[in-house]
Order: C-alpha cells, then sequence, then structure tokens
C-alpha cells in the first residue's frame, strides 16, 4: 500500500464478517491458480488481466483494485490486477506489454465479496529462471511464511517486520527489503490501518489479537530497498533498476495461529 496517515487502530472482525473475507480469498486464490498457468511467454499483461476479470465475473467478486484512488488528486487505478515486470516492483498497469522468457511476474490480485477485500501477490518465472532469478523468488516466497508464522496472538506488528527482515538480511545474496511500501490492515477497505512493514525492530507496535485481518506483502531486492515512482503514477520499479520480487496474503490472526484467507479449501 501507500504511505498513508499513521492510525494505530485495527478493526476486530466478528466470525460472519469472517466467513466473507474467507470467501473473497478464495476468489483471489481461485485467481492466482488461473493466472499462474497463464505466465507463459508471449501473453501480454493486458491478458493476464483480462483472464482475472473473467474469474472474478464468473465467482460473483467484484475486482479491488480497478479504479483505487487512495490519495486525491491520482489517476484512478486502471487494471484489475497489478502486474509488474522485472525491477518494476508492484503497482505496474496491464497493458500491451509482452511477457518474456525470463521475466519475473509480479501479479497482485484483489476481490470483494460481500463487502469484504481480499489481497494476495505472488511471483511467478515466465519460463526458465536463472538461479539469481529463483533464489529470489524462493527467498521473498520464505520471508512471507516467516513473517505470517511470527503473526501469532499476542505478539506485536514489529514482530512481523523484523522476522521477515532477518531472514532477508541473512541469505548471502545481500537482498533488501523495500521500507517504502508495505503490508496493511484490510476488511471492508482494501486498505485499513494499522500499517504492517517488512522491516525494523522486534517487539514494538499494535498487539495482534484475535479477529484483526492482515495482509502481510514483503517486497524483496536484488539491489537496494529504495523506490521510484514511474511517469504513469502507479508503477513503483527499484530506484536501482535491479529485480524486484514480492508475495502477499491476507490472514487472521486466531487463538490458533494465523490463518490464510488467501488460499483454496478456505
Ligand atoms: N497489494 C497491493 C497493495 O496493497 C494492491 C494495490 S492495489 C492498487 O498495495 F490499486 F493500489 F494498485
Ligand atoms: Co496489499
Amino acid at each position: 500500500m501507500f504511505q498513508e496517515s499513521k492510525s494505530p487502530g485495527a478493526t476486530i472482525k466478528s466470525e460472519r464478517e469472517l466467513t466473507a473475507m474467507r470467501q473473497a480469498g478464495r476468489v483471489v486464490a481461485l485467481v492466482h491458480e488461473r493466472l499462474q498457468t497463464a505466465v507463459v511467454p508471449g501473453v501480454t499483461t493486458g491478458e493476464l488481466d483480462r483472464i482475472a476479470r473473467e474469474v472474478l465475473k464468473e465467482q460473483g467478486a467484484e475486482p479491488s483494485f480497478l479504479d483505487y484512488a487512495p490519495v486525491p488528486g491520482i489517476t484512478p487505478y486502471p487494471g484489475v490486477i497489478c502486474s509488474s515486470l522485472n525491477e518494476e516492483i508492484v503497482h505496474g498497469i496491464p497493458g500491451d506489454r509482452v511477457v518474456r522468457n525470463g521475466d519475473l511476474v509480479k501479479l497482485d490480485v484483489g476481490a470483494v465479496v460481500d463487502g469484504f477485500h481480499g489481497d494476495a501477490a505472488m511471483t511467478v518465472i515466465a519460463g526458465e529462471g536463472t538461479k539469481k532469478t529463483r533464489a529470489l523468488v524462493d527467498a521473498t516466497r520464505r520471508s512471507l511464511e516467516i513473517g505470517i508464522e511470527a503473526a501469532q496472538s499476542g505478539a506485536r506488528i514489529g514482530d512481523i517486520g523484523a522476522a521477515i527482515e532477518d531472514f532477508i538480511l541473512s541469505c548471502p545474496q545481500g537482498f533488501e527489503v523495500v521500507r517504502e511500501y508495505t503490508g496493511h490492515g484490510i476488511g471492508r477497505r482494501l486498505h485499513e490501518p494499522p500499517q504492517i512493514p517488512n522491516y525494523g525492530p522486534a517487539g514494538r507496535g499494535l498487539v495482534l489479537k484475535p479477529g484483526m485481518t492482515i495482509a502481510i506483502e514483503p517486497m524483496v531486492n536484488i539491489g537496494g530497498w529504495e523506490t521510484a515512482v514511474l511517469d504513469d503514477e502507479w508503477t513503483v520499479v527499484t530506484a536501482d533498476g535491479e529485480l524486484s520480487a514480492h508475495f502477499e496474503h491476507t490472514i487472521a490472526i486466531t487463538e490458533s495461529g494465523p490463518e490464510i484467507l488467501t488460499k483454496l479449501d478456505g
């Protein structure tokens, strides 16, 4: 998400609200499943967007991202999905761009069911990857798992980012974690408080409680963590032009541990 006003609150969802969020999450996972097989060299990002649009329609869900305008004056987001290639980190706009062999394709998908949002992202390598791109993708996927594992009832927001950052900085390749964009609370709105940074000290921030729903989304760069935004007002790229990967799940905090909502059979 974007850097918005810092508000510490987080809404607690009822069991009924969690049911809607599970449904939204399931639809997001279904879209990802269909997109995963569609990412082949030669496909355009616009075609991937159309596939997502169709699955949402077939499932009776609304897109979360289309026409989203988080800050006044910004061009409303024009896509159903975000498709970000290679050095693009997040918020890439789908269009005529052709995916090539070896490209890192980040697909971010949001769905609304019964007024509740689900939000998840994955990075797919089109065709064959290299040792370097596979290591980046594997480390970023793993950092999300580690971040989710840290999201226990009674833990603090800072524990999530600390776990993600510790793991990424321990990788021998010298990867860095993006700092200017974060995960977020999610529910009736796509972006709710609190922000969920992917870095920083453990033991700080809001205490996680059952019924909170959050999106955890580490963005990991091969080079430095600094970012820039393109003239289209949306696409976030690495400042140094190096590759980046992104994974995201929407989860619920429960007494018995984190529950991933953006999954199938949930
Ligand atoms: N997962 C992305 C985020 O939370 C989704 C952005 S949707 C967009 O930032 F519309 F803002 F692009
Ligand atoms: Co998100």
